[in-house]
């Protein structure tokens, strides 16, 4: 019997209902625009929930000689001059109203005794601007947005996979997906789609994501509707990843640690941050203090286990309770171990797509019409080394301006043609999975993968390794090809682990080809063959399926940021 379908039409799509995707959504509901957002998560689950340590505004509560301008320098030195100028400028200049958007639904914000917002300091930047609510800032954000979008009556969808983009001629004209719990599809008609479904850092070993999130949905759903991705190589390892238990190795200790004094320690006691950045020490960018990590483990002053320590047991533990309970709480749910008294094992662990789908700095629209990406599935800001706290504020303040975006492209659209060809594919794409009988393992696949992300294109790279990984994706693409399905009574999820497997493979190949192609070390890039940074690398690398990979110039920055920028030395940066 065919599997029912229901056929609903909304103004605007939103793919993806995280920070970023609800913020979108809120926006156009206050202006009386109809929306629709889908999710495959529960929505107070969404992967949003799982940020920690806080959201970035030049907000100066407690150093008031912060400004926009000195936050956009510190965000493009620290992105060694990758993220786009005018997507920082954007996003620092509105980051005070993402912060009051918040507060006015509601967001409970740490705060100072006299009512002022607590900021903190963040690794690498200059002045105290992280706000924040304990670690469970992403949790509190993703709390108060729901809320919001429910006061709005925002229809939501959860559990919902969506596995095609429609489009005629390049322009967009709905989504088709199915329901994870009992394979009803769905088919749904927009004017605009919105693209809000996280990154690809699901397909190293090690990372900071769930199961099944960050899987590489985005990139190949846009790539697949016409498409390109922006620094797919660019992908920060976060710096504090437990090691322990192996079903939850990469989860985050969050930089708060560090922030509020944690202490990082090799396998012999040492204090190996005075080896890299003996200024800035543990409060380093994220690239330096993963390479340090890495480089202390892979020379062999690593724990026993192949990590290294980190220490906040020195600290007031009224401290840790405030400000760390997440930490606390997951060290003692995972590992049985408290931090107010033992250090924590910690390792590099794959936490963030600083790459993305291609996106206008302006308006986030992408190559498709009607077509727009945002939060981790988008690009521009972050470079080749992400400021932490930078990506919450990215969402709220991309949120609510590609939200008007697709209003406004909605509004002045006359008509629209759908294609039924289209439609057709996207359904006989879920037909045909579901009648493939072959031996292959979904799941086996997806580890496979992972293996070979880990092994040639972690912390460190080189241009043997990379292409060895190619090898190896040719031939696990060989084997999708005959992987078999099983739905049962518990639901649909090994389709969804199906359509998770073909984007980690795209994502994974436009991740390898781009990283041979970075001939260089730059942020989170290290070849062990191409030690440098080289100028003529300091380009975006633009990838799709039918061209490769493609160079694209940075804009400048401009001079009222420029004069705040220091130097961005390479001292400390050991690639060997
Ligand atoms: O470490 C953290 O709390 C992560 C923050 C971020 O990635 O922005």
């Amino acid at each position: 019997m065919p599997a029912p379908e229901r056929r609903l039409s909304t103004t605007v799509l939103v793919i993806g209902t995280g920070g970023s995707g609800l913020r979108a959504a809120i926006e156009l509901a206050e202006s009386g625009v109809a929306v629709l957002a889908v999710g495959k998560r529960p929505r107070l689950d969404a992967h949003t929930a799982l940020a920690a340590g806080g959201i970035n505004a030049a907000l100066g509560t407690m150093d008031p000689q912060d400004n926009w301008r000195q936050h956009a320098a510190d965000t493009i030195k620290e992105s060694y001059y990758l993220a786009n100028p005018h997507t920082v400028e954007i996003v620092t200049k509105g980051a005070g109203q993402g912060i009051a958007d918040l507060e006015r639904y509601g967001m409970a914000f740490a705060r100072e005794e006299d009512g002022r917002i607590s900021q903190r300091y963040f690794g690498a930047h200059t002045y105290r601007r992280t706000a924040f609510a304990g670690d469970y800032t992403g949790l509190e954000i993703q709390r108060t947005l729901v809320r919001r979008a429910e006061q709005l009556d925002v229809p939501i969808l959860d559990g919902v996979y969506i596995t095609r983009i429609l489009v005629r001629d390049n322009v967009v004209f709905g989504a088709y997906g199915f329901d994870l719990e009992d394979g009803t599809r769905y088919l749904i008609h927009a004017d605009a789609v919105i693209l809000a479904a996280g990154g690809h850092t699901r397909i190293w070993r090690r990372t900071s994501s769930r199961r099944d999130e960050n899987t590489g949905d985005s990139f190949r759903l846009a790539v697949e509707a016409g498409g390109r991705l922006r620094d797919p190589e660019l992908v920060q390892f976060h710096p504090s990843g437990i090691l322990e238990p192996q079903n939850a190795a990469g989860t985050l200790v969050s930089e708060a640690a560090r922030g509020e004094g944690g202490i990082l320690r090799n396998g012999l006691g040492e204090r190996f941050m005075s080896r890299y950045d003996p200024e800035r020490m543990e409060l380093s960018t994220r690239d330096r203090v993963a390479l340090a990590a890495y480089t202390e483990i892979s020379e062999g002053r690593g724990t026993a286990n192949g990590g290294v320590w980190l220490d906040v047991s020195h600290l007031p533990r009224e401290t840790i309770m405030t400000r760390l309970p997440r930490v606390y709480q997951t060290l003692l749910e995972l590992q049985m171990l408290d931090i107010t008294t033992s250090p924590i094992e910690i390792a590099p662990t794959a936490h963030y797509s600083m790459g993305g789908v291609w996106v206008r700095p302006d308006d986030h629209g992408t190559d498709v019409d009607g077509l727009y990406a945002i939060g981790e599935a988008s690009s521009g800001l972050h470079g080749a080394n992400r400021l932490g706290g930078n990506s919450l504020i990215e969402l709220l303040v991309f949120g609510r301006i590609v939200g008007q975006a697709a209003a406004a492209y909605a509004a002045g659209l006359e008509v629209q043609h759908r294609s039924a060809d289209a439609v057709a594919k996207a359904r006989s794409e879920i037909d045909d999975l579901l009648a493939a009988g072959g031996s292959e393992n979904v799941r086996a696949l997806q580890r496979a993968i992972r293996n070979t992300m880990t092994e040639h294109a972690g912390v460190v790279r080189n241009e043997e390794g990379l292409r060895a990984g190619l090898a190896e994706l040719d031939a696990i693409e060989a084997r999708i090809d005959d992987v078999g399905i099983h739905p049962d009574i518990a639901g649909y999820a090994d389709l969804a682990h199906a359509f998770d497997l073909k984007a980690s493979a795209l994502a994974a190949r436009a991740t390898l080809a781009a990283a041979l192609e970075r001939r260089e070390s730059r942020g989170c890039h290290n070849r062990s063959d191409y030690p440098d940074q080289d100028p003529e690398l300091q380009v975006n690398l633009i990838w799709s399926p039918g061209a490769g990979v493609v160079a694209e110039p940075v804009p400048p920055v401009s001079a009222e940021v420029a004069e705040l920028i220091g130097d961005v030395s390479q001292e400390g940066k050991l690639v060997e």
